[in-house]
């Protein structure tokens, strides 16, 4: 397997992202100096995925620093603050971007008594911390979700939760990955996944480069697909857990939830543990991003529905704990989660 793809990288004195927003037609990076832009290209979906948009802030931090200590050597500490708030706004479901910037706030408070240019290199060695102990745990957690499943099976998975919307590897993508290393999967259904088509063109994208075959079916195609008997599980990422072990993840997982319980297929989510909230007792809490109508409403630049329509666009949804039947981390498998379960897998070394 090859895993090369690292959308989300720090080179010489920049930030570089591969513009998601172009795949797969094209593959180019753009070079980040400023942290205002870094929160407008996690706004608008230059990078996306829960654990990559919390990665790709770290790094604005880094910038951040670099400007502020330019402009007032003393108080460059202080004066960082609202460029942090400024990014925890970029976007609300996903708790990994407030997660990365705490983790980084207390770098700089740690080190602002530090010479500008130790607490420089400081803020960054945290930030490629925080990349590399993603990767690291995406690999675990291929390695625990990929051991749930017996061959040979067909899995369906939604929206695109690989390398491109982590540091590396994925998450329900990299127990894929894993599952398929491990002969163990004898078909990987994507679904497109409306209206960005992560699926279609992010998923779809990886898995041909990786040579792991892949199908793509419309979303309406799941309960068919599942009664048909060609899935055994369905696995997916996540944005925030709660501390119940509700889920919030793409629009459209909660449907994919209930169809999995009455065809009696089992239902996965893989996502590290910087991806729970255990300030959240239950998924009610978790707050969902509404996008622009505009992205329902046209596609590619284009109008595609009648002119005057309506739309309701939210980008994320939350499945009950009661109808997911593993949550994976890095820290091992909470099977059937409830309250009690994620607080004592949390509690783990
Ligand atoms: O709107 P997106 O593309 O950022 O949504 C991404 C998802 O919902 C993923 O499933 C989630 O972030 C988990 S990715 C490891």
């Amino acid at each position: 397997m090859q895993d090369t793809i690292r959308a989300v990288q720090w080179e010489g004195d920049a930030l570089k992202l591969l513009d998601q927003r172009l795949l797969p037609q094209e593959e180019i990076y753009i070079e980040y100096h400023d942290v205002v832009a870094v929160a407008e290209a996690i706004k608008d979906m230059v990078v996306r995925g829960a654990p990559a948009i919390g990665i790709c802030a770290a790094y604005g931090v880094v910038l951040a620093a670099k400007a502020h200590v330019q402009n007032s050597p003393t108080d460059w500490h202080n004066a960082i603050h609202a460029d942090l708030d400024m990014l925890a706004r970029s976007r609300p479901t996903a708790v990994n971007l407030m997660w990365a910037i705490e983790r980084m706030r207390q770098v700089v408070t740690a080190c602002a008594t530090q010479p500008p240019a130790d607490a420089l290199h400081t803020l960054l060695t945290e930030a490629k911390r925080i990349h590399d102990q993603d990767i690291a745990a995406n690999k675990a957690m291929g390695d625990f979700g990929a051991q749930l499943i017996e061959s040979p099976c067909g899995v369906l998975t939604h929206c695109n939760t690989g390398s491109l919307a982590t540091g590396g590897y994925g998450t329900a993508l990299g127990v894929i990955r894993s599952a398929y290393a491990a002969n163990k999967l004898s078909a990987v259904y994507a679904d497109e996944t409306r209206p960005w088509l992560q699926g279609a063109r992010l998923t779809a994208w990886e898995l041909v480069k990786d040579q792991i075959p892949v199908t793509l079916i419309v979303e309406g195609a799941a309960s068919h697909l599942m009664k048909l008997g060609k899935v055994a599980w369905v696995i997916v990422g996540s944005d925030r857990i709660a501390a119940n072990g509700d889920v919030a993840n793409k629009i459209g997982t909660y449907q994919l939830a209930v169809n999995a319980r009455h065809h009696g297929v089992k239902f996965m989510v893989v996502a590290p543990t910087s991806t729970v909230d255990l300030k959240i007792a239950s998924g009610d809490d978790i707050p969902i991003e509404i996008r622009s109508p505009q992205e329902i409403l046209c596609l590619g630049g284009k109008e595609i529905a009648a002119s005057g329509a309506h739309a309701w666009n939210p980008a994320f949804d939350v499945t009950p704990a009661e109808l997911v039947d593993a949550i994976v981390t890095e820290k091992g498998v909470v099977l059937q989660p409830t309250t009690a379960k994620m607080l004592s897998m949390m509690e783990k070394a």
